[in-house]
């Protein structure tokens, strides 16, 4: 059998060591890899036989549970849904920007998860339950299909230049969650999540960049779900307060 050809690749990591005394270097990698391997091959491989302390997050590997996103030669990804052979020969690997760092490539999701629970990230429905399920159409589903996707990996905000300069702005990520359950026909609580979302950190706040868009590894049209957000709530406000 014919050995499998490599290629040969160097990754440059921002790297960062919290320890006193500890401070932000470049770590420099020269790996061969194979060509259909992943990004994440490659960090695993950079840890298993050339730097055990370099720290990364991975659970699913198979872009379902959204903790390996980081950034590369400067666009948010998901290192397991990233082949090597897309990439460079030279790549940049940086934490997400927008986001403190707590080690390498290991950010902190502290701010970002309270930016979510702000929206009510949940079904709020107090009329008494029917006998099996709350059933949807087809049509009432196909509203939320797209925003249940989210992963909720922080591609989305971390490439958001608004989200990355105003620390109380929401963000893409957390105004989808709103969209999702302001769009579910089940939910009941869509007045209250507009109000909370239709403040000076909320909805206003994004100027339609795109970069969201373009970042989403599950290729959602976020800008257009804040888009329908910015009309429901035009709407509650001409039609006296009330749910649109
Ligand atoms: S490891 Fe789960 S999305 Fe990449």
């Amino acid at each position: 059998m014919q050995p499998i050809p490599l290629n040969q690749y160097v990754i440059n990591i921002r790297r960062f060591d919290p320890e006193p005394g500890g401070c932000e270097r470049r770590g420099s990698f020269a790996l061969p890899m194979p060509p259909g391997a992943r990004l994440l091959d490659a960090l695993e491989t950079i840890k298993a036989e050339h730097d055990s302390s370099l720290a990364f997050r991975r659970s699913c590997g198979h872009g379902v549970c959204g903790s390996c996103a980081v950034q590369v030669n400067g666009r948010n990804m998901l290192a397991c849904r990233t082949l090597m052979k897309d990439l460079p020969h030279q790549t940049i690997i940086e934490p997400l920007q927008g986001f403190p760092v707590i080690r390498d490539l290991v950010v902190d999701f502290d701010g970002f998860f309270d930016r979510h629970d702000a929206v009510m990230p949940y079904l709020v429905n107090n009329e008494p339950p029917p006998q099996r399920e709350r059933l949807q159409t087809q049509t009432e589903q196909e509203r939320i299909l797209e925003p249940i996707t989210c992963i909720m990996c922080g591609c989305c905000s971390s490439s958001c230049p608004i989200y990355r300069a105003d620390g109380e702005y929401l963000g893409p990520s957390a105004l989808l969650k709103a969209a999702r359950f302001i769009s579910d026909s089940r939910d009941r609580a869509g007045g209250e999540r507009l109000d909370k979302i239709s403040g000076p950190d909320g909805i206003w706040r994004c100027h339609g960049i795109f970069e969201c868009v373009e970042s989403c590894p599950k290729e959602i049209d976020i800008t257009g779900r804040i888009g329908e957000l910015k009309r429901l709530a035009v709407k509650k406000a001409f039609s006296g307060g009330k749910k649109p």
